[in-house]
């Protein structure tokens, strides 16, 4: 039997190329290698208001452009997390099981929490169920980005605590981060991680944004004071702009150096752009395609969620079983 995966993206915002290259791009790579079960966490996405209209929007969008990457539906299940009800049944059991102290502990609570006048507690509960989502399918691996870590880390101890308190239930999930771009850095801001919530204009790249704005938004990026690549002194702009050139085209240390070294900041960045460009533009022709038919949309969503309720469910029955919670 395959190894089962599960991860997840927040159907917010607009999906850019730090969700790609840190999670997306890896989907893609591994789904004929496992049984794979890719969530539209809509549930996770409302810990912070959504406007309803927009979110809908968004959940279909979003499944769009998964496919438009290369998921390939009749081999893999993209889900929406809200139609599972299974997700929701099993976070609570497990936040039971959950010491308080650890979550207050996680630093996206504290940094989101930061951020609000009033702190809903879903936003506490957030990694419970995510803990939740991989251990209702007994996931073996979980491929993100590095911003996950502590949450991943945070599903492990969860799942460690159950099992010590109730009898061996889940599966114990492995993090799997990229080799190079498993943290994209803002454009404008290089210290700070490429996030959807962030405003700037030249901030993140759209997986949709047109390839003039694309090539706008690399020319503008913040650099040094430097003229050209140096790779002894280069800063952490330069070195996410060449990260972000190596994730897209797959190439080695040797061959970056080789291509890059002594290059003038400007020449650097048209060669980033250009192959940032070619990357998307297939992307962007298929997610046009896809989305012209919503009804295709649906029936995927659909065929996904009954295909996984089967597991789902049983591994709730089992959860249920060992808590001593009445199953009929
Ligand atoms: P989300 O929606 O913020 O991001 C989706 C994926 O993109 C990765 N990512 C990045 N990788 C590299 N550089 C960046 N700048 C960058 N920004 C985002 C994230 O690490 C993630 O892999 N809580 C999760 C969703 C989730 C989930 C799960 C993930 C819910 N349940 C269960 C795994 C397993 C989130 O908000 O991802």
């Amino acid at each position: 039997m395959k190894a089962r995966v599960f991860s997840g993206i927040q159907p917010t915002g607009s999906p850019h190329i730090g969700n790609y290259l840190g999670a997306l791009k890896n989907w893609v790579k591994i789904q004929h290698e496992y049984e794979c079960i890719w969530g539209i966490v809509d549930l996770h996405a409302i810990t912070i208001y959504q406007k309803p209209e927009e979110l809908r929007q968004k959940i279909v969008e979003l499944a769009g452009m998964l496919i438009a990457i290369g998921l390939d539906p009749a081999h893999t299940s993209i889900v929406v997390q809200s139609m599972i009800p299974a997700h929701t049944e099993l976070a609570w059991m497990l936040t039971c099981a959950t010491p308080i102290g650890w979550l207050e502990r996680m630093t996206q609570y504290k940094s989101k929490a930061q951020a609000q006048e009033t702190v809903g507690d879903g936003l506490l509960q957030y990694p419970v169920l995510m803990a939740a989502d991989i251990l209702l399918y007994q996931a073996a691996i979980v491929p993100v980005g590095d911003d996950q870590s502590q949450h991943l880390e945070l599903a492990r101890d969860i799942a460690q605590r159950f099992n010590s308190m109730y009898g061996e239930t889940f599966v114990m999930p492995a993090t799997s981060l990229p080799s190079v771009g498993a943290r994209v850095m803002g454009l404008d801001e290089p210290d700070k991680k490429m996030s959807k919530s962030s405003t700037g204009p030249n901030h993140a790249i759209s997986l949709l944004d047109d390839p003039k704005v694309i090539t706008k938004k690399i020319m503008r990026a913040t650099t040094d004071s430097n003229p050209a690549v140096d790779f002894e002194t280069m800063g952490a702009g330069v070195k996410n702009l060449l990260a972000i050139y190596q994730a897209f085209t797959e190439t080695s240390d040797d061959h970056v150096k080789a291509e890059f070294d002594g290059l003038r900041y400007g020449d650097m960045k048209k060669k980033v752009a250009a192959a940032v460009v070619a990357a998307l533009e297939p992307i962007q022709v298929r997610y046009r395609e896809i989305t012209a038919d919503p009804g295709y949309l649906e029936g995927v969503l659909k065929a996904s969620a009954e295909r996984v309720s089967v597991f789902a469910n049983d591994t709730v029955y089992k959860t249920k079983r060992a808590m001593g919670l009445y199953t009929a």
